[in-house]
């Protein structure tokens, strides 16, 4: 596992647009794993600014995400789907279809999550998977649990999940109670995991999620059983933890 600790959240979006635009230029059609939230909104802009410049094309790339909430349509302003085309799939050349989330409006979980898993396998997996961490260790919507998943799932979000998402809508009550969710086994056979967090109240959790027990309760600390493809890349604040704990273990630029 590589971490970097970067100055600012700028530097650290420009890395991991690095990291991304090198996948892109060496596998045009390579399927990304995509996040949403607030982190990777300054690397999403790096790539619309980069592929505006030519410099990258999504013109043959596929895309997957890792969640959707359940009961919201792709055009609620609120969804997932909503996002991320307005912070990354309208602002570059990658065709529509090319674009996949589950579908957050289909209320049969069986049969939405049997899709996603058989949709993922059909594109031939995952090439680069881009993930956040949440306060409480989630990656995707994988909530702290007794076990791992696996494929898809319908997830109850914890309410430290709830109350963290809350900025996006009116009130705590306004956010959906279930997402659906790609599994941790589908983020771990990715060829490739790029994992950042920013700010300080990420510090914590990203050094327990790293270097603590691997258990379900930080469901991030699955990513310790593949660490040879996974990279990091943090800024100054969320890497804090780190450095003051294992100084010999990351690059600080
Ligand atoms: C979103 C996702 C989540 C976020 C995490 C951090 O698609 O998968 O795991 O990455 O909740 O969210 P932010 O970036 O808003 O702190």
């Amino acid at each position: 596992m590589t971490i970097h600790i970067c100055k600012t959240y700028q530097d650290m979006s420009r890395r991991a647009a690095d990291f991304m635009a090198a996948q892109i230029t060496l596998k045009p059609d390579s399927v990304l794993g995509l996040a949403t939230g607030s982190t990777p909104l300054g690397l999403y802009a790096e790539l619309v600014k980069r592929c505006a410049g030519k410099q990258i094309s999504f013109r043959s790339i596929r895309t997957v995400n890792l969640d959707e909430y359940c009961g919201l349509t792709p055009d609620d302003e609120q969804s997932y789907s909503y996002f991320m085309h307005r912070n990354l799939f309208d602002r570059v050349d990658i065709p529509k279809e090319n674009v996949h989330l589950p579908d957050g409006s289909n209320p049969d979980a069986a049969a939405e999550t049997a899709r996603y898993d058989r949709l993922i396998e059909s594109l031939g997996g995952i090439d680069l998977q881009l993930l956040g961490i949440g306060h409480d260790g989630h990656i995707g919507f994988n909530e702290p649990s007794d076990a791992f998943s696996v494929g898809t799932v319908k997830i109850r979000l914890t309410d430290s999940t709830v109350e963290a998402n809350s900025r996006f809508f009116s009130s705590p009550e306004a956010v959906p109670e279930y997402a659906y969710s790609m599994g941790c086994r589908t983020i771990l056979n990715a060829g490739r995991i790029l994992l950042l967090a920013n700010g300080s109240g990420k510090a914590g959790i990203l050094e327990k999620a790293l270097f603590g027990a691997v258990t379900p309760e930080v469901p991030a600390s699955v990513l310790q059983l593949v660490s040879d493809k996974v990279t990091v890349v943090v800024d100054r604040e969320a890497g804090e933890e780190i450095l003051r704990k294992h100084p010999g273990a990351v690059t600080v630029e």
